[in-house]
C-alpha cells in the first residue's frame, strides 16, 4: 500500500458568505485570533506526515502563496528589533523539505472540479483533501492523522464524518453507514432532511485513492449546479469499498459566520494572555 504523502487544499471558492471581507482575499486567509484558517489546515497536514502541499487556487489567491513565502523585509525588521518570537512565527511555517505547489482552477466549477485540477501533481498515489473552512480542534492526534491511521489499516478511501441535526442535511454530503464495520453504503450531496440516509455528515477531510480521477470526467453538474466531489465518490464506491471515520475532535464550521465566531471565542479562551479579558467581556456583554 502506498503511503499518503500529498494533500490538496481547494482554496479557489468565492467566499461569498464573508463579503465584503473576502472581496480581495480568500476566505482561507481570514484569521482565527491571529492565524489564518489555511495555516491551521496546513499544520494539521504536516503533523500527519504530509510532504507535498497542493493549493488549488484562483487568480486572486496570491495572498495564500505569499503567506507561506519568506517575507525578507519584515524578517529583517523583526530581527533588527529583537522580536524573536514574532520572527519565529512567520518563518519556517512549512519545513524546507516539504514541497508546495499552486495549481490554478480557471473556473470555479465546484469542489470535484477543484480536486481534479490537482490530478497531474498527484499521479498514482492516495492523497488527502482538506477543506480549510472546517477547522478541527483535537487534543490528541489531528483529524487527518486519524483518517490516515484508519487508511493504513484498510487501504480504502476514508471520509471524515460527524453527527449533525437532520434539519441541516442540505448543507452537507450525507452518508449511509453500514450497520457493521465502517463502510459507506451510499453518499449524497446536500439532500433534503427527508432524503438524508442518516445523521452522519461529511466533514472536510478525505483520503482518496487515485482511481477517483477518471471518474470526474463522468460527473456532471450536481447539487448547486457544481461538479461535486461527493458525486465522484459515489461513482468510486461502485468500484471499491469506502470507509467513514467518526473522528475525535471538535469541528468549527468556519464557512459560516456563527461557526467562525465560535472558533474565535474558543481559540481566544485557550490563550493565557487573552482568556481573562475575553471572559470578562463575555460576562459584561451578557449582563448588558
Ligand atoms: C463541501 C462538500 C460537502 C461537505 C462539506 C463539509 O460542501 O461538498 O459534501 O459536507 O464541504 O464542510 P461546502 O461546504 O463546500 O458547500
Amino acid at each position: 500500500m502506498k503511503p499518503v504523502r500529498k494533500a490538496v487544499f481547494p482554496v479557489a471558492g468565492l467566499g461569498t458568505r464573508f463579503l465584503p471581507a473576502t472581496k480581495s482575499i480568500p476566505k482561507e486567509m481570514l484569521p482565527i485570533v491571529d492565524k489564518p484558517l489555511i495555516q491551521y489546515a496546513v499544520e494539521e497536514a504536516l503533523a500527519a506526515g504530509i510532504e507535498t502541499l497542493i493549493f488549488v487556487t484562483s487568480r486572486k489567491k496570491h495572498a495564500i502563496s505569499d503567506h507561506f513565502d519568506r517575507a525578507f523585509e519584515l524578517e529583517t525588521k523583526l530581527a533588527a528589533n529583537g522580536k524573536d518570537d514574532l520572527l519565529e512565527c512567520i518563518t519556517n511555517i512549512i519545513p524546507t523539505n516539504v514541497i508546495r505547489a499552486d495549481v490554478t482552477q480557471l473556473e470555479t466549477l465546484g469542489l470535484g472540479h477543484a480536486v481534479n485540477c490537482a490530478r497531474g501533481l498527484i499521479g498514482d498515489e492516495p492523497f488527502a483533501v482538506l477543506l480549510a473552512d472546517d477547522l478541527i480542534k483535537s487534543d490528541g492526534p489531528g483529524c487527518l492523522q486519524q483518517l490516515i491511521s484508519q487508511y493504513e489499516k484498510s487501504g480504502r478511501s476514508t471520509i471524515a464524518v460527524q453527527n449533525i441535526a437532520t434539519e441541516d442535511s442540505d448543507q452537507y454530503g450525507m452518508i449511509e453507514p453500514s450497520s457493521i464495520g465502517r463502510e459507506v453504503l451510499s453518499i449524497i450531496e446536500k439532500p433534503k432532511p427527508a432524503d438524508a440516509p442518516s445523521n452522519l455528515a461529511v466533514v472536510g477531510r478525505y483520503i482518496l485513492t487515485p482511481e477517483i480521477f477518471p471518474l470526474f470526467e463522468q460527473v456532471g453538474a450536481g447539487a448547486g449546479g457544481e461538479i461535486q466531489l461527493t458525486d465522484a465518490i459515489a461513482l468510486l464506491m461502485q468500484q471499491q469499498s469506502i470507509e467513514y471515520c467518526e473522528f475525535t475532535g471538535r469541528r468549527y464550521d468556519c464557512g459560516s459566520k456563527a461557526g467562525f465566531i465560535e472558533a474565535t471565542v474558543d481559540y481566544a479562551l485557550e490563550r493565557p494572555e487573552l482568556r481573562d479579558k475575553i471572559l470578562l467581556h463575555i460576562r459584561d456583554s451578557l449582563n448588558r
